[in-house]
């Protein structure tokens, strides 16, 4: 006979080994150039399914249920890395850096010396380069276990110089899940040289199912009072202006399609706008709502960063994604939290260089639910 004590204390070494147990690689496949990438995959309770690989430390999957259980994958991708590597990826759900987002004419002077990027969006720099950028290099990954759930930790270490950027950088980005749905992604990174630094997390969400035919029936909240207004190379004139009276008024919860046609003979082409965020930067605060109405899935966002590039897909252009499904025009959202583009040229921007000796912090968390 058992004895209730032996029960309780086997199951309690079960629980704890099952809890300890980190996730697994797998093999996902290899790049063009011979390297091996591996993917992880986070579950909860609830249903819900992450899946991670490690060119670009990127989210592949993001499988949620809806309000009657059906479950869709939420977001854009590929179903091989031949997929990710192709013209059509549009660094979905990346890590996008060193610089994520726009350095005027891919210039900048740190401590008294300049510095050329490569320009990949013309006239400018975007997203961190061309060949080493954060998106297309392969991360270390490694499965943890976290204070907020199963999680993989992913490392990469650019060195001086990469990219036309200086100092030899430590990056650390850890995505987690929980059983509220709870999908964080953590950022630290070191210096040996000053570099100016935005990380940011590249997903194209489309709550109806990626593939669906459009985004602009979800409805958007934005706790963002204010934007940086950009010249017609989407470059900030360096303004912080309201956003009272213009399409980029989400703090009432807004269908995205009511107004994005008045911006579409716009330099922006539709949404494509740095939102600075109400509250103080630096606290984890929620600072957005996506729904789709129709199957009720919401997507909530918190984040420590002072902005967020809301990108309305207008580059979309049909490509084939993850199942042979055509990914049109407007058809998926970005949520970029971040710092505000080309700040490394706006001194009065909230401040991007990290230095030797500091640590550069960010908290992103999407939550995923159905109501
Ligand atoms: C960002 C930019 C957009 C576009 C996409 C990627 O969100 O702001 O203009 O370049 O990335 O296609």
């Amino acid at each position: 006979m058992i004895r209730p004590a032996a029960l309780t204390l086997s199951m309690l070494l079960m629980t704890s080994i099952a809890a300890a147990a980190p996730p697994q690689p797998e093999r996902f496949g290899q790049t063009a150039d011979g390297q091996a990438v591996h993917r992880f995959t986070l579950k909860n309770a609830k249903g819900v399914v992450a899946k991670i690989i490690t060119r670009g430390a990127t989210l592949t999957e993001l499988h949620v249920p809806d309000k009657s259980g059906q479950t869709a994958d939420v977001v854009l991708g590929f179903d091989d890395v031949a997929g990710y590597e192709s013209e059509g990826n549009q660094y979905f759900g990346c890590t996008a850096g060193r610089v994520a987002n726009r350095i005027a004419k891919g210039r900048f002077t740190l401590d008294g010396k300049d510095y050329q990027l490569a320009i990949n969006n013309e006239p400018n720099a975007l997203h961190g380069g061309v060949k080493r950028s954060f998106d297309k290099v392969v991360w270390q990954g490694v499965g943890v276990e976290t204070p907020h759930g199963p999680g993989v930790r992913f490392a990469y270490v650019s060195p001086d110089g990469e990219e036309g950027y200086p100092g030899k950088l430590t990056s650390v980005v850890t995505y987690s899940l929980n059983d509220k749905g709870e999908l964080r992604i953590e950022y630290e990174a070191t210096t040996e040289g000053a570099t100016p630094i935005n990380l940011t997390n590249h997903s194209y969400f489309n709550l109806a199912g990626e593939g669906s035919a459009t985004v602009l029936d979800h409805t958007l909240q934005v706790a963002a009072s204010k934007y940086t207004p950009t010249d017609d190379t989407l470059i900030p004139t360096g303004a912080i202006e309201s956003v009272e009276g213009t399409p980029l008024d989400f703090r009432k919860a807004t269908r995205i399609g009511d107004r994005i046609e008045e911006l579409t003979e716009t330099a922006n082409l539709g949404y494509d706008h740095n939102l600075v965020l109400d509250g103080t930067a630096g606290e984890l605060r929620k600072i957005a709502t996506l729904k789709d109405p129709a199957s009720g899935r919401t997507l909530t966002v918190h984040t420590t960063e002072p902005g967020v590039q809301f990108y309305s897909g207008n580059f979309l252009m049909g490509q084939t994604g993850k199942g042979g499904k055509a990914y049109p025009h407007r058809s998926a959202i970005c949520l970029e939290t971040q710092h505000f583009p080309d700040s490394v040229n706006h001194p009065q921007f909230p401040n991007t260089v990290l230095r030797p000796g500091q640590t550069y912090r960010h908290t992103c968390v999407y939550t995923v639910s159905a109501e």
